[in-house]
């Protein structure tokens, strides 16, 4: 889910360049942040408010942006394990929402390695819902469980800090900007979760883990952070860097 704001970090800093590789011309969004400005992060954050009112609900084709609210993921795959549980959990068709309501209160940067710049946003998100279909495996102790239904997490209150590394590139003598690392490291204020069915035809055990589910999750969470953590640093890589490709870093940030 935090995934969301940090395409948004980065490609809205990508942007405001207007112009791509292929000559195929998009809006702009806000005027384009010069590395030298001594206040590119507010000049970053500016850009990054204007770019996620303007494009998030239909995303931008023309450099690979899908639209972030809803964001859609066609599936994901967790297999988690430790000594007294283990679980694979298939989630399908899942649309998450809330990225427009996200805010970014604050952004650091440093430009000063090309080959480690890092771009940091603090951001603050109200509520963010997902639902999709789901399919699991497990045990927890001796207690199987096997379940596929429907399921849905709405998350409230949620402080991260984004922490992005990029470096510079060079492709057919041009140089652009790729996504090195992506860390998140959300703090949840409260979670409420569903999952039909989530013990295999015996709704009143699948009531109870429900209930479980929503009083423990704050143990679970911590659990299974690192695991989101990669998720998170996986897909918004690939999804930011997909972008990036197509706009030269001296269109992105211009050095002066
Ligand atoms: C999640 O799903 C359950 C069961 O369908 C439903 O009762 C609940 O309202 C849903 N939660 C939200 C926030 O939509």
């Amino acid at each position: 889910m935090k995934s969301l704001l940090i395409v948004v970090l980065v490609v809205a800093v990508e942007v405001r360049s207007a112009i791509i590789r292929e000559g195929v011309e998009i809006p702009t969004y806000s005027v384009p942040c010069k590395r030298t400005d001594p206040n590119i992060n507010d000049c970053i954050l500016k850009g990054l408010r204007a770019f996620i009112a303007a494009v998030a609900k239909d995303g931008v084709k023309e450099i690979g942006v899908p639209p972030l609210d809803p964001f859609y993921m066609p599936e994901l795959l967790t297999i988690y394990k430790n000594r007294d549980m283990q679980a694979s959990v298939l989630l399908k068709n899942i649309f998450t929402h809330g990225a427009m309501n996200a805010e970014i209160k604050a952004i650091r940067s440093d430009f000063s390695n090309p080959q480690k710049i890092i771009i940091e946003a603090d951001t603050h998100s109200p509520e963010m819902f997902s639902e999709g279909t789901y399919k699991m495996e497990g045990k927890v102790g001796n207690f199987v469980l096997n379940g596929r239904g429907v399921y849905n997490v709405t998350m409230y209150n949620i402080d991260d800090t984004v922490h992005v590394e990029l470096k510079v590139v060079e492709i057919d003598g041009e140089e652009f900007l790729k996504v090195t690392k992506v860390m998140v490291d959300p703090e949840i204020g409260d979670m409420k979760m569903y999952a039909s069915n989530l013990v295999n035809g015996n709704p009143e055990l699948s009531k109870i883990a429900n209930q479980f589910a929503n009083q423990f999750w704050k143990l679970f969470y911590k659990e299974m952070m690192p695991i989101a953590q990669e998720n998170v640093d996986k897909i918004s890589k690939s999804l930011i860097n997909k972008a990036l490709l197509t706009i030269p870093y001296n269109q992105l940030l211009p050095p002066n």
